[in-house]
């Protein structure tokens, strides 16, 4: 597939070097018998998977199994270790037909250049955008999406989603001509569900982001509404290179899950300066132990950094601005960290 590439900051680990430049500075202990037992368990499991496929084998049961499997052989290896068996399962034979999965693949293949874009977030919202796409999946791959659409990673995207829509109308209820910035917005697919921009209660939603097509989707979609699609990043946005004004509320959803936490704790004190008094910044990040992020990291080539409540506490303990309030929460699903912070 033709790929078109974004200008990427170098802020967020969204690239394979960028991604693997960090496991590294996470250690390198590990030997060759941890790389050798590493590979010998991988083969089994993507042998009996690929089997499985060409059995016919009920494909629900396979990807349950092989998203088990891969999780507890990710948790009980080095990163280094793992990051070498990532790599080899994704030239694994079996990929042919967990490629067929139009998510699988998309997230794979990085048509945009990079991880995590806001096309491969609508394969999640099962938005009517691809559509066309989960339509021409084969017989098989319509079953493979069928299982990833529904893991708890998919299940907590759209949760967040719903959340967004949900904090932004209740920050217009509470504040007349409210003011909102959804830093990394993709296609801003909470505004769809908001009533306060459906009613016009809203003085300006900017959406920012750091890839342009995604600016220009928003911009068409949301043409004529409160909503300000503009081009920016978070190199932008701690350079001060745009002047973007305050809000009452901002917030980053998709975006934290791929910062160090020293450019995290930045980013944060610069959403809090920039907030009227009494403003909020919400910032969401993918909880660790969530259960995929073993398929996700090698057939989806999707590595996030995955955080704990207390690693999220600690970016927000070392930030420095004063703070009215604190509350780290999860979704129902779990699967989502939640920091408002207000000022
Ligand atoms: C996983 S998507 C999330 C999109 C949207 N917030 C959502 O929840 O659907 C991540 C988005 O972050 C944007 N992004 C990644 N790194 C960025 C950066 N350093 N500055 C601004 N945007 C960035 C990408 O272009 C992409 O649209």
């Amino acid at each position: 597939m033709k790929q078109l590439q974004t200008a990427l900051d170098g802020y967020s680990l969204v690239t394979a070097q960028s991604i693997s430049e960090h496991a590294r500075s996470a250690g390198n202990n590990y030997t060759i018998d941890q790389i050798k037992e590493g590979e010998a368990e991988l083969a089994l499991i993507l042998s009996l998977t690929q089997q499985g496929f060409e059995t016919n084998a009920p494909v629900q049961g396979i990807m349950k199994v092989l998203t088990e499997r891969l999780q507890a052989l990710m948790n009980k290896s080095a990163p280094a270790v793992w990051a070498h068996l990532a790599s080899v399962a994704q030239s694994h034979p079996v990929s042919s037909f967990l490629l067929q999965d139009p998510l699988t693949r998309w997230s794979f293949e990085k048509p945009r250049g990079y991880s995590g874009d806001a096309y491969l977030l609508d394969f999640i919202y099962e938005h009517p955008t691809v559509a066309a796409q989960v339509e021409a999946a084969s017989p098989l791959g319509a079953e493979v999406y069928d299982f990833t659409r529904r893991s708890p990673s998919a299940v907590a995207v759209r949760e967040r989603r719903d959340l967004l829509a949900a904090h932004v109308d209740a920050v217009a209820d509470a504040n007349d001509n409210a003011e909102i910035l959804a830093i990394a917005a993709g296609h801003l697919r909470e505004a769809e569900l908001s009533h306060a921009l459906r009613s016009d209660k809203l003085k300006r939603w900017v959406a920012l982001d750091q890839d342009p097509v995604s600016v220009g989707t928003v911009s068409s979609n949301f043409h004529g509404s409160r909503v300000e699609a503009i081009n920016g990043s978070v190199r932008t946005i701690l350079g001060r290179a745009q002047k973007l004004g305050t809000f009452d509320f901002i917030y980053a959803a998709g975006l934290y899950d791929y910062l160090a936490e020293n450019v995290a704790v930045r980013l944060t004190e610069r959403c809090l300066q920039m907030l009227k008094p009494g403003g909020k910044f919400l910032l969401a990040n993918f909880a660790r132990g969530i259960g995929v992020e073993g398929y996700m990291e090698t057939f989806m080539n999707w590595p996030l950094i995955w955080r704990t409540d207390e690693e999220v506490e600690a970016i927000i303990n070392k930030v420095r601005h004063h703070l009215a309030d604190i509350s780290v929460t999860r979704g129902e699903n779990g699967g989502v960290i939640y920091a408002v912070l207000t000022v």
